[in-house]
């Protein structure tokens, strides 16, 4: 990872125009913030730059809107929290990007940063488009990736854009690589992998290889619920993935075959609607109505106990519907063994994905781990061994 272009401090930046690609991809409701960690991260970087008079240009994407104009997933209010906690100084840029955007940015003072509104309302960005990426890339002097999280994407801000300008990574992302490389690199066995979510058939190589490169995998979340349903179980109204037998199998029989323990729970917290209450209830109890939004005591239990005989524990996706309280008591308790284990037991943890950090908000464990990571699918596809394209423009030659 050594041969990585990274910002450094001793590279100058008074009245320079300073791309900064961000991941700003927070949980918005009603126009208000419901989880700023991604934000608070690059807080540091942003308040360097400013202080050292750098014309600051942020971009960055929110949800899927997939080439349209969504207004839900304007960045309208992170503008809003920018302006309110962080930058007096921002403006917001909200056209094509275009000679007027370009102007825009040039027109910039030294300390001053322009925010521009959801990069994928540009259908070019995910299309890593030759033409939009080069137009990006004339709206500053200098382009740095400070977005890991994003880097597992081929999409203009991220990779076509580091074609026609002086590009770096940011210093988050250099401690995210460098974190997750060096616990890669140094995990010691047991390794155990806990994998929530909801959808199989997205994760499926991240399954595989997980499961030729670890002694146990745990599979909780909404994905378990495919696994329950192959064993005959009713799983009422859980959510369910149509025709994923064939994945299931397979992934049942490589783990035969390359002696990896596969974990799925084998009790659960349900309700009728997502917003009620829980009851608990075994497998065989569950009903036309229920719905599985937990992991029940016993499968905590066995997931406590696969931790206790692991030495590394890679862990992302929530145990359950961590949104209702009622529900969030299985992603807890796994979050709390593994930050007591890695205080008491040295044992090594990488813990990640923007759900996962927002399931364990306020519990005060945030910092407990080896290493918490802002990326969700990044962080997987880091895990699989693979390079990420963002990253891999990044290199020295
Ligand atoms: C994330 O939330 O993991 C990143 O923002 C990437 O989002 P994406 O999966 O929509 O590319």
């Amino acid at each position: 990872m050594s041969d990585l272009k990274i910002f450094s401090n001793k590279l100058s930046v008074d009245n320079k125009r300073i791309i900064v690609r961000l991941d700003l991809n927070v949980p918005i409701k009603n126009s208000k913030i419901e989880d700023d960690t991604r934000i608070k991260v690059i807080e540091p970087f942003l308040n360097k730059l400013v202080k050292d008079n750098a014309k600051v240009i942020l971009l960055s994407h929110l949800g899927r809107p997939k080439g349209k104009i969504v207004a839900e997933l304007s960045m309208k209010p992170i503008f809003h929290y920018l302006k309110d906690k962080l930058i007096n100084k921002i403006f917001f840029y909200q056209g094509k990007i275009d000679q007027k955007a370009i102007e825009t940015s040039n027109n910039l003072k030294g300390g001053e940063v322009l925010l521009f509104e959801n990069i994928r309302f540009f259908k070019e960005e995910e299309e890593d488009e030759e033409n939009f990426a080069k137009n990006l890339a004339k709206l500053g002097d200098i382009f740095v990736n400070e977005a890991f999280s994003c880097s597992h994407r081929k999409q203009a801000s991220i990779h076509k854009i580091t074609k026609f300008i002086n590009s770096y990574g940011g210093p988050l992302l250099n401690k995210e690589i460098s974190s997750i490389d060096l616990l890669i690199k140094n995990k010691k066995k047991p390794i155990s992998c806990i994998i929530g979510g909801s959808k199989i058939s997205t994760k499926i190589n991240v399954l595989i290889n997980l499961i030729k490169s670890s002694d146990n995998l745990i599979v909780v979340g909404a994905m378990a619920n495919n696994f329950i349903k192959y064993q005959n179980k009713n799983v009422g109204k859980s959510i369910v993935e149509a025709g994923v037998e064939n994945i299931i199998e397979k992934i049942n029989s490589l783990a035969i075959k390359s002696n990896c323990k596969l974990i799925i729970p084998i009790d659960c917290n349900a309700s009728d609607n997502i917003n009620g209450s829980s009851t608990y209830k075994s497998l065989d109890e569950l009903n036309n109505e229920d719905i599985i939004l937990d992991i029940g005591k016993n499968t905590i239990n066995l997931i406590s106990k696969t931790i206790d005989d692991s030495n590394t524990v890679f862990w992302n996706g929530p145990a359950g519907y961590y949104e209702n309280k009622s529900f969030s008591k299985g992603t807890i308790a796994i979050a709390k063994k593994i930050s007591e284990n890695t205080k008491r037991k040295s044992l090594i943890s990488i813990v990640g994905g923007g759900d996962t950090i927002a399931a364990i908000k306020n519990t005060g464990l945030e910092n407990s781990f080896t290493h918490l990571s802002t990326a969700g699918g990044a962080f997987l596809e880091c895990l699989e061994g693979r390079e990420l394209p963002g990253i891999k423009v990044l290199r020295k030659n």
